[in-house]
């Protein structure tokens, strides 16, 4: 058997997010997730490994949240979720994420899933919950959800490499600045000051269009 025909399958790569303690978060990198229902009560399964400390918080929460991952993402988001346990480390604490129903949603992503865990089946290795999806946004991120096969072939060298430096240095990559473009002339701002605090009086400085204008580059 050759188990890289797995990665074939196109599902996507997701962060669940699940209550630990009062204002404490835990969570990992799932692919084996799928929408199984649609209709006014949509449910989704998940599976989730026996050894992991999200599957015993998923059951002692009963629901989580779902970050869609865009294809763009960060590949250290996957080592920060995927690479290490939350018994060890605050995964949350090093990426950007925003609260929604008091649950963590990664500020990256496409869409998020709000998740309540209807029932449990045990298998050797997994739990697979059943549950109902109680909310679903998207976030206004237009890039395409990141697909498990680009992980798998693309990205899983980077994750490891932003890994390796996180454990070195013991600090999350820095968060990448936006970048601002004239339309007019093509100049991309790339100053230390964030573009958003410039004086409502700056102008491009190769043709001198004024702030406004400018697009931000995504
Ligand atoms: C690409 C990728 C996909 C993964 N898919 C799953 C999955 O579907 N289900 C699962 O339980 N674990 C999956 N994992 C493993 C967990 O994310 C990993 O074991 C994590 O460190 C568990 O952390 P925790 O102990 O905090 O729960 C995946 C990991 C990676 C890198």
């Amino acid at each position: 058997m050759d188990n890289t025909a797995l990665w074939k399958l196109s599902y996507g790569l997701y962060v669940v997010g699940v209550k630990k303690e009062e204002g404490q978060f835990g969570g990992s990198i799932v692919d084996a997730v799928a929408q199984v229902a649609g209709g006014d009560k949509p449910v989704l399964v998940l599976a989730s490994m026996k050894n992991n400390l999200t599957n015993a918080l998923i059951k002692n929460a009963g629901q989580f949240a779902l970050s869609v991952l865009p294809a763009n993402v960060d590949p250290f988001v996957v080592a920060d979720f995927g690479f290490q346990s939350a018994r060890d480390v605050d995964k949350w604490a090093n990426v950007p994420y925003s609260l929604k129903d008091g649950l963590p949603v990664l500020d990256c992503a496409v869409s998020f899933l709000r998740c309540k865990v209807l029932e449990f089946k045990e298998f050797e290795t997994h739990s697979l919950f059943i549950c109902e999806i109680v909310d679903a946004q998207n976030t206004g991120n237009t890039a395409k959800p990141l697909l498990y096969a680009d992980y798998q072939e693309n990205m899983k060298a980077a994750s490891g490499e932003a890994f390796k430096k996180f454990k070195e240095t013991g600090k999350p990559p820095a968060e990448k600045k936006a970048q601002w473009r004239c339309p007019m002339c093509g100049y991309v701002y790339d100053g230390d000051v964030p573009f958003e605090e410039l004086p409502e009086d700056w102008a491009c400085p190769l043709c001198g269009v004024g702030k406004d204008v400018f697009e931000k580059v995504e």
